[in-house]
């Protein structure tokens, strides 16, 4: 299935937060994704579409709010929406750190890869910005996530106690490592090339 890479736009948003909720417990509401791409000079927020298969999800009419009005995927007897978005992530960038805010694919489309190709697209803007590091918090019982990050070079920091609202559970704090060497530039450059293959053409195109 061929498979793109966007910057989220406000119009995005009521799906990418019908997505979140699928894929969070503590979901953000629609505003914070609408502050952030209203910032795109200091932050990158990404949708992954998959084209040419009807949506995987509905979009958050609350999420909306007077847009859900405007959205084509909305309204009645409309062709469905072909490019339904099945991931997002985020970074923040302040002065020579990035930060990883949120990252999720949905579960059917998991383990091909693209929660990968996410963060690769991260890395490589946080580099493009200047970045020296990148950081990001995880749930400590989320190891698959971690598993990925470390596969970027993310290694284990310290704990933040009781960083998520809803159960209390513990955010492990990852740093990578320095993102502005040649070495991590070719790491990067290597771990693409693995990618594509993985997906094998699947990939149409990223325009950040
Ligand atoms: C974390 C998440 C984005 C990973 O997306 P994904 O598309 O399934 O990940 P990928 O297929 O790109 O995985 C790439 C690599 O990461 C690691 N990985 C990803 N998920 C893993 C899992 N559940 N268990 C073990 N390793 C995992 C593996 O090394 C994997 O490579 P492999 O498939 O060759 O073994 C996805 O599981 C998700 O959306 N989870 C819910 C939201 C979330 O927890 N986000 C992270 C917040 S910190």
């Amino acid at each position: 299935m061929p498979y793109k890479i966007e910057r989220m736009r406000l119009e995005d948003v009521p799906e990418v937060v019908a997505v979140d909720r699928r894929c969070f417990s503590t979901p953000w509401p629609a505003d914070a994704y609408r502050r952030e791409v209203t910032h795109p000079e200091r932050n990158l927020y990404i949708v992954l579409r998959r084209i040419g298969e009807g949506p995987l999800t509905q979009p958050d009419p609350k999420g909306g709010g007077f847009l859900t009005n405007i959205l084509p995927f909305l309204k009645e007897g409309e062709a469905p929406n072909t490019e339904p978005i099945v991931g997002y992530a985020g970074l923040w960038i302040v002065n020579d750190e990035a930060h990883v805010t949120t990252i999720a694919v949905l579960p059917e489309v998991r383990r091909q890869g693209l929660g990968e190709l996410l963060l690769l697209t991260l890395m490589e803007h946080a580099r493009a910005k200047g970045a020296q590091w990148v950081t990001l918090e995880a749930r400590v019982s989320n190891t698959g996530a971690h598993a990925l990050y470390r596969k970027y070079t993310f290694k284990d920091a310290g704990y933040r106690r009781r960083y998520y609202s809803d159960d209390g559970e513990d955010a492990l704090v990852m740093w990578s490592d320095r993102v502005d060497t040649l070495e991590f530039a070719r790491k990067l450059e290597e771990l693409r090339s693995q990618l594509q293959a993985r997906l094998d053409g699947s990939l149409l195109g990223v325009s950040v």
